[in-house]
């Protein structure tokens, strides 16, 4: 069965993004970024994996989901930001960037898409983001993997956007702690 791995960058007062869509107070060097990678290859853009000589081969998806806000972070140099993958964009808007041929846009339900995905054979499915539509997956998440940056935001995008309160059990199934303050913390549902 293929499951949905919510992988995401995640401030310690749980955001993943500034008010404005801010990321810079996320560390992008340090010793847990090769770390990561080597389980999660391929989550990066295809063109910045390759300017950085990353392979995007044997990573664990190969679908990405993401919501239009974070899709459109990328725009107007990365319109199809995760070429290696099949890329599903949830919006509603009918604008469709030049260059973005190969990204599938839908207004259909998200979860009912994740779960006929999940039916049919491949590998990993990757909920990018952002919290709006990781709000609308929660229940078909099956795996989270946070990168906990060592950083109070103070306010911004929630990661689970405005789901209401309804607490929900994670198992921890690994937990990795870096010189460069981010932890790795990976649960399973349930
Ligand atoms: N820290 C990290 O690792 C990380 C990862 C990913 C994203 N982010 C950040 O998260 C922020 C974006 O998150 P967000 O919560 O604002 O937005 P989002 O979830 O990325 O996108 C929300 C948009 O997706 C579309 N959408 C959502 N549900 C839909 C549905 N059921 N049917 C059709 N369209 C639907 C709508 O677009 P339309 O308005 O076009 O209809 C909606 O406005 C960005 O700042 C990004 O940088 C951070």
């Amino acid at each position: 069965m293929r499951e949905l791995t919510y992988f995401v960058a995640v401030s310690l007062d749980g955001y993943i993004a500034g008010p404005g869509g801010e990321f810079d107070a996320f560390l992008a060097e340090g010793d847990h970024m090769a770390a990561i990678w080597e389980h999660y290859a391929g989550t990066a853009p295809t063109q910045l994996a390759e300017a950085a000589g990353l392979s995007v081969e044997n990573g664990p998806f190969d679908t990405v989901v993401m919501g239009r806000n974070t899709y459109d972070v990328g725009l107007p140099y990365l319109p199809s930001p995760y070429q290696h993958l099949l890329q599903i964009v949830f919006t509603g808007s009918p604008d469709r960037p030049e260059g973005s041929e190969a990204v599938e846009f839908t207004d259909a339900d998200p979860a009912a898409t994740v779960r006929a995905l999940k039916e049919g054979d491949g590998g990993g499915i990757w909920l990018c983001g952002g919290g709006a539509l990781a709000a609308q997956l929660i229940d078909e998440i099956d795996r989270l993997a946070l990168k906990v940056n060592p950083v109070t935001l103070g306010g911004g995008v929630p990661l689970f956007g405005s789901a209401g309160y309804a607490p929900r059990r994670w198992s921890p199934t690994s937990t990795q702690a870096f010189a460069s303050g981010v932890i790795f913390a990976e649960y399973s549902r349930g």
